[in-house]
């Protein structure tokens, strides 16, 4: 009979049988794909996994931290942090054009894994969170040729790997599920998805440290609040935009002149079309009002209330 427990002893035998006494990699995004597999593997074969994490700088509040807290301390995995802020910074100093940040964000991180993995020795395997979904729909997804996605963790052709991808049998709820059955934490299980560029492509145009200090803080307060709503679960996907722009508002006596924030929640099956999430008005003005208060060079909040298509879900 088939449970999930079941799958997770069968594919215990099949990677301990699969690699022995030898070594696997496994590109660490935080993500639920590549934390699931990580720790279905870590189940399989312990020390014998490493993981690497690379933190781009443009990673949300508290994600990099809790990557870590929970894989290097709660699961004692072998992993390998990467700063890599100033180095991804540096390569998108002055470029505004969207495809082309996703490009050097892509591009970037797959040369700064090569570069990490060549340092390794006996690494023989490399492990993907592939999903059944991943392999039936590749090519055929309109919304790649719309914005060329960049997925962290994508495999460098030329590196000589061999692959480990126990999850392309399986759907995204059913990875759920076997998270949970692995003990991996709810925050983990039940991520939101998250582009590979990051808060690259939420900071429209330039990225400067300003803009990402902005967008990075009004997006804990919005999904602190609409956790606190108990929302979480029911919005696809929400996060905040900082559009290229200032206007001018006025706090006590004196006239501002900042940025605005744009606030982004859609309800959505597959993300390639989506509605607004109908937040309550309460809630909206709970998370307006703190924006405005608790983020510096910030006057101005709006409700992004277009459906994809003709939008879509990023801005950028
Ligand atoms: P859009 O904005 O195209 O987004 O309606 C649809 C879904 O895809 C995510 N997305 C990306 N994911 N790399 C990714 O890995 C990307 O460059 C990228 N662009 C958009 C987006 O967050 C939404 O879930």
């Amino acid at each position: 009979e088939w449970s999930m427990a079941n799958f997770v002893e069968e594919q215990v035998d099949i990677i301990r049988e699969q690699v022995g006494d030898k070594n696997v990699l496994c590109a660490l995004s935080g993500g639920v794909d590549s934390s699931i597999v990580a720790a279905l593997i870590h189940q399989a074969i312990g020390d014998q996994l490493t993981c690497m994490f690379i933190d781009h700088g443009l990673l949300r509040k508290g994600e990099a931290e809790s990557v870590m807290e929970t894989f290097a301390g709660e699961f004692s995995m072998n992993i390998i942090k990467i700063e890599a802020k100033d180095r991804f910074l540096g390569k998108l100093d002055g470029v505004s054009d969207p495809e082309q940040k996703r490009k050097i964000i892509g591009n970037e991180f797959i040369y700064l894994f090569e570069e990490e993995a060549g340092k390794l020795e006996n690494m023989d395997f490399l492990a993907q969170g592939t999903l059944y979904t991943d392999i039936i729909e590749s090519g055929t997804d309109t919304a790649q040729t719309i914005k060329s996605h960049h997925n962290v963790g994508g495999l460098p052709e030329d590196m000589h790997f061999e692959l480990i991808e126990p999850l392309k049998t399986l759907f995204k709820d059913e990875v759920r599920k076997l998270g949970e059955e692995l003990g991996v934490p709810e925050e983990i299980v039940w991520r939101q998805p998250f582009p590979g560029p990051g808060l690259g492509i939420r900071v429209l145009g330039e990225i400067t440290d300003e803009k990402l200090t902005i967008v990075r803080d009004s997006d804990a307060i919005l999904r602190e609040e609409i956790k606190l709503a108990g929302l979480d679960r029911e919005i696809w996907q929400y996060f905040t935009a900082l559009p290229n722009m200032r206007s001018v508002g006025v706090m006590g006596d004196a006239r501002t002149y900042d940025y605005t924030v744009g606030i982004r929640a859609v309800t959505s099956i597959d993300g390639m079309t989506s509605d607004w999430a109908r937040i309550p008005y309460d809630v909206l003005e709970k998370i307006s009002t703190r924006i405005v208060n608790e983020v510096a060079h910030v006057n101005r909040v709006v409700y992004d209330v277009t459906s994809k298509p003709p939008s879509t879900i990023e801005w950028e």
